[in-house]
């Protein structure tokens, strides 16, 4: 199947706007995925380094944005490193562009053991630099230790209950799949919930598996040095506990005259974007504007 096909991208429209003008512009797409956004900023004339940790993603994206030859580069490993790797070489970018979390092509892969239905080991891991995968995790930690990591990356009220019956399945033999981690969790929760009562476990998961927090503050901590003056940001999440963190961490640089400005309201899809790609609903998008901003028109947000 063509990388297209596989994810939709979410906020476009929206992206470009808070990244203009990109003519010429050189922007770091810290989640190329299946290259969408990418394609969208190098049609409008930018020029494009993309970094994934997942090596599928990158092949599939190579061959979606081949077209614009020697304007596009893919850079293997996670963003935090590429990040901090370009500051160290003091090189700087007019646009920086993180949609973060996993595609739907990682979600839908049952092989990946990310979604609820798989049948495959329960590994989560979105690249091949994660050390450890969600069965090695589960093995390794405590039931409290792993009681705090759902509680914390998942908000999960019943952490407690869930750790000691993923414990319980493993030390059983019952935990392998994907499918039967959710199994799992359903039969350590009580009564009927109206979502999947395993979905806050698996993010919490998937979360700790990828290191996707310690990812996103180190991307948030190098992100001044990393714009060229008047460049800018825009960051999309998915869930709170990074929204928060996106926020918090611009604010904290705005204030501090590290950047020169940053969003004061959260950009979300229309209804129109919502209706057409459901997995657009919980998309939030933040930008930032490095100082120095004068030859630049100000954002459209
Ligand atoms: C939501 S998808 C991005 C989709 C992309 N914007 C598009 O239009 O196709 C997120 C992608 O970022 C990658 N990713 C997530 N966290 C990463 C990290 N810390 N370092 C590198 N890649 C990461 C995932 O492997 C996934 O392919």
């Amino acid at each position: 199947m063509e990388a297209a096909a596989l994810h939709k991208p979410v906020l476009v429209a929206e992206v470009l706007a808070a990244l203009a003008p990109l003519a010429g512009a050189r922007v770091l797409d810290c989640t190329l995925g299946l290259g969408g956004h990418s394609e969208a900023l190098l049609e409008a004339g930018a020029q494009v380094v993309g970094v994934d940790r997942d090596g599928r993603a990158r092949e599939l994206a190579c061959a979606r944005l081949q077209r614009f030859g020697g304007r596009f580069t893919a850079i293997a490993g996670t963003f935090a490193q590429a990040a901090e790797d370009h500051v160290a070489r003091g090189e700087r970018f007019d646009g920086v562009l993180a949609d973060l979390g996993v595609s739907s092509m990682q979600l839908d892969d049952p092989g990946r053991g990310f979604s609820l239905r798989s049948s495959a080991r329960a590994d989560m891991r979105m690249g091949e630099d994660a050390a450890e995968d969600a069965l090695a995790l589960i093995d390794r930690c405590g039931d409290d230790e792993l009681a705090d990591l759902i509680f914390a990356y998942g908000e999960e009220r019943l952490s407690r209950r869930i750790a000691r019956g993923l414990k319980r399945a493993r030390a059983e033999g019952r935990l392998e799949s994907a499918s039967d981690l959710a199994d799992a969790v359903r039969a350590a929760v009580p009564g009927h919930q109206p979502r999947h009562p395993a979905l806050r476990t698996f993010q919490a998961l998937r979360i700790a598996v990828n290191d996707e927090l310690g990812q996103l503050d180190r991307l948030l901590a190098a992100l001044p040095a990393l714009l060229a003056p008047g460049g800018r940001a825009a960051l999309i999440s998915f869930h709170s506990l990074e929204d928060r963190r996106v926020k918090q961490s611009l604010r904290a640089h705005r204030d501090a005259g590290r950047l020169a400005d940053c969003a004061r309201h959260v950009v979300t899809a229309s209804e129109a974007e919502q209706a057409a790609n459901p997995r657009a609903e919980p998309a939030k998008l933040r930008w930032a504007l490095a100082p120095g901003t004068a030859t630049l028109p100000p954002s459209s947000f």
